[in-house]
């Protein structure tokens, strides 16, 4: 066979596939194709990376061929794990360290295996150490387009090693075609009460861009997600979009580096600084997932596809999430209401209020246990606060059930008070090192979840107040960085604690999963840390932010939408805002909450009879739409901006085109501007939708009308109720119909 023939397979399936006579792989998915080879001289290197393929096309793994004769050719390869050693000098994976001081790791093909429909195993071993092996992972979501990377290095050599950087994957887009291939890399920035901002900057070659979390867990300043998308110009329509994520709680990084040729490497993982793991002869350890996709459906098929890629691994790890008909419940939290004034009384007539608003699950937050009157005593004591429930949370959960509502408990179990029972005890749990101060943040330290002992506290003390109280959901928050990283009484390498706590965190929510398969779980960061897809494997929603002003709310709803699942991603009403001499109407706060899982926060003592009646209106609405927003692909029409612009609309759709809910914003502008029809999108062209609108009033449809989607994707949906006003938002329901 000659090199350029091709084998006609037209309806190559999707799933993995191996050249028959080339050692090449082809990870075929709905509307993209990954391809990885072995060349001869046994380098596994990138071969395509983009669009469909048809058919299995003669791609012969070489590495590139030298262009100059200072750039040695192993340089510029497209290796799928490039390792520091030999002549590599871009951004490495991997770094080892081996015995006899060397440090150097020349990984070549040694053999490779199909595992079922979407797995593949590539198999390397290191050129002159033969038994130092590495296992590449690959499983592929044929249906988002999305492949799914880590690796296992095994010790086979008589000797330790160390691991000094164990990064889960490179990726490598296709090379820019020309100089004027503009490409744009968008990130997430963000801060304590301000995330997920979406950030977009121009690639340039030789610059490298880093984004990153050093604090031990996923936090606000960054998340682990990027998205490099074609810029368009008038030679390059520019849809194509590389896109991926972590899988990973602890520190993480990500970097995407171009060089002069336009060759784009991203590698991303366990952050290396600090990071440190031994394996003994006969260990191996395995990275976490790195996962990466392809679009050519711009920025919304990226935003379509890793939601429904998260939802999926949920749903296949939590018992809570099996049935898309079992919808996220509409909750209430008592903090802001009462804050560390916990007590059964107050919690009992709360409740009252609560439930014949429709609320379906009564959540108390801080100040229930322990000493715990303000934030500097009493974390760490799990045993309900004597003063505040004599008789335990029992009978609070007794009269929430009554009332049909389930019941929800706060814990922040990683945290500890100085002054507290658990630390008076145990001094050693927390996260020190000997002669060092232990720096407190919040009054708080941090309990090392690398000690089993620890652990076992954790578990047994949440455990048995989950089932001494019929609790049926926890909030677990996370409120401090770590610091004083390092394990006693270890005879390991102490800078495994970074990846022994990571994983501490994540096997405490599985136990408890475990031993209450029905527990719903909710991960919280001091507002949107711990946003990260490993999270919503062990949890079933995310706290997104502190800030619940319901503008702020939308650009954080913005960025976090890229990557969560809407259900998951839990949005309250609350009274955030009105201090500042500002009034955000309570339609306004609605509409902002009903992008994802709905919460009321305000102080519902304060809420007159209006207000109560109104709340009821919109949670019956929501409880309505929720089908649509909770189990839809949420996309946006108008991006919410932090200058300049003062309006917003987000459309969710359902994954049949039957029906979509829209919601428009129109925030604090000082012009009198009329705001422009916004138009829908995925709407059948042929079919007929009726249209209901609503404004201010739940219970009044403002306007209602039928049309077909082709007009109204191209004509619009015209909004003039928001016109010439502050703070105007509308919830509009298209829904198919046959007249
Ligand atoms: C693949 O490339 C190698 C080295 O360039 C060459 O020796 C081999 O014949 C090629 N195989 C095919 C099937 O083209
Ligand atoms: C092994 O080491 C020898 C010299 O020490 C070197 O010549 C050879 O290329 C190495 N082999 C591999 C596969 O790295
Ligand atoms: C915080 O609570 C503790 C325990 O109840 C109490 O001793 C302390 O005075 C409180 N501090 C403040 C500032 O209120
Ligand atoms: C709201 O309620 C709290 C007590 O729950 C009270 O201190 C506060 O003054 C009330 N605010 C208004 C505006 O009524
Ligand atoms: C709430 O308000 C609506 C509309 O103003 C009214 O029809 C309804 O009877 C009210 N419900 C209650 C419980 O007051």
């Amino acid at each position: 066979m000659t090199a350029w023939t091709v084998i006609v397979n037209a309806a190559l399936d999707t799933g993995i596939h191996k050249h028959p006579s080339l050692d090449t792989w082809f990870m075929v998915t709905k509307k993209s194709t990954y391809v990885v080879g072995a060349s001869a001289d046994g380098y596994v290197v990138n071969l395509h990376w983009g669009k469909r393929l048809t058919q299995l096309d003669n791609l012969n793994a070489t590495v590139t061929p030298k262009t100059l004769s200072q750039n040695p050719p192993i340089t510029y390869a497209l290796e799928e794990l490039p390792a520091f050693g030999g002549l590599r000098y871009r951004e490495h994976a991997l770094k080892v360290d081996l015995p006899n001081g060397i440090r150097e790791l020349n990984l070549l093909y040694s053999g490779a295996k199909i595992k079922g429909d979407n797995l593949l195993d590539i198999e390397l071993h290191d050129g002159n150490r033969t038994d130092f092996k590495v296992t590449l992972h690959y499983e592929v979501d044929t249906e988002n387009d999305m492949i799914r990377r880590s690796y296992t290095v095994k010790n086979g050599l008589s000797d330790r090693v160390n691991l000094d950087m164990a990064l889960s994957a490179a990726w490598h887009p296709p090379t820019a075609l020309n100089v004027d291939e503009k490409r744009e890399l968008l990130t997430l920035a963000g801060e304590w009460n301000n995330e997920a901002q979406v950030q977009s900057t121009e690639l340039k070659p030789g610059v490298a861009h880093t984004i990153e979390s050093t604090r031990g867990f996923t936090d606000h300043v960054s998340f682990p997600y990027f998205a490099i998308r074609q810029v368009p110009s008038d030679v390059n329509p520019g849809t194509e979009v590389y896109f991926g994520t972590l899988a990973w709680g602890g520190s993480w990084e990500i970097t995407a580096h171009t060089n002069t040729y336009g060759q784009i490497r991203i590698t991303g993982g366990m952050h290396h600084l600090d990071f440190g793991w031994t394996l003994e002869p006969g260990e191996s350890f395995t990275t976490p997932v790195f996962i990466a996709g392809f679009t050519d459906e711009g920025i919304p098929g990226a935003r379509r596809r890793v939601p429904r890629h998260a939802r999926k691994y949920q749903q296949a790890s939590l018992q809570t999430q099996k049935d898309d008909s079992v919808y996220h419940p509409i909750l209430y939290n008592s903090w802001e209401a009462v804050t560390f004034d916990v007590t059964y009384d107050k919690q009992v007539s709360l409740a009252d209020k609560a439930a014949p608003l429709g609320v379906e699950l009564f959540v108390i937050d801080d100040g229930w246990f322990g000493d715990r009157d303000n934030d500097s005593a009493g974390l760490g004591d799990w045993y309900p606060s004597k003063k505040k429930f004599p008789n335990g949370l029992k009978p609070l959960a007794d009269h929430v059930h009554d009332l049909g509502m389930k019941f929800g408990v706060w814990f922040e179990p990683e945290s500890v008070n100085p002054n507290s029972n658990l630390y008076r005890e145990h001094p050693d749990w927390v996260l020190y090192y000997d002669g060092v101060p232990r720096y407190e943040a919040r009054n708080q330290l941090l309990l090392n979840l690398g000690k089993p002992e620890v652990q076992d506290y954790i578990y047994d003390r949440v455990s048995s107040i989950i089932e001494e109280s019929d609790i049926d959901y926890i909030k677990w928050d996370m409120n401090r960085p770590f610091q004083g990283v390092t394990m006693h009484d270890y005879d390991r390498n102490p800078r495994e604690a970074w990846v022994l706590i990571a994983r501490g965190y994540h096997n405490l929510l599985a136990k408890l999963k475990k031993r209450f398969p029905d527990l719903w779980i909710e991960s919280c960061s001091s507002g949107g840390g711990r946003m990260d897809l490993s999270v919503l494997e062990y949890a079933d929603q995310v706290w997104t932010s502190d800030n619940t002003r319901p503008d702020a709310r939308l650009t954080i709803q913005y960025g976090a939408s890229l990557f969560l699942p809407p259900r998951a991603m839990y949005g309250w009403v609350t009274d955030s805002g009105e201090d500042d001499n500002v009034h955000i109407p309570l339609s306004f706060r609605f509409h902002s909450s009903f992008m994802g899982g709905l919460g009321v926060g305000a102080n519902l003592n304060n809420y007159s009879e209006k207000e109560m009646n109104e709340t009821t209106g919109w949670i019956s609405l929501y409880k309505r739409l929720r089908p649509v927003i909770q189990n839809g692909d949420l996309d946006w029409l108008v991006p919410p901006s932090r200058e300049g612009q003062f309006i917003a609309a987000s459309q969710t759709t359902s994954h049949d085109q039957q029906e979509a809910v829209i919601l428009a914003f129109r925030m604090n502008s000082p012009f009198s501007a009329a705001l422009n029809p916004v138009r829908p999108r995925y709407l059948k062209d042929d079919a007929l939708y009726r249209v209901q609108i609503w404004l201010e009033d739940p219970y009044k449809i403002a306007e209602e009308y039928t049309m077909s989607g082709a007009l109204l994707m191209h004509k619009g949906i015209s909004l003039v109720g928001l016109n010439n006003a502050m703070f105007k938002s509308a919830v509009i329901y298209l829904k198919e119909s046959s007249n």
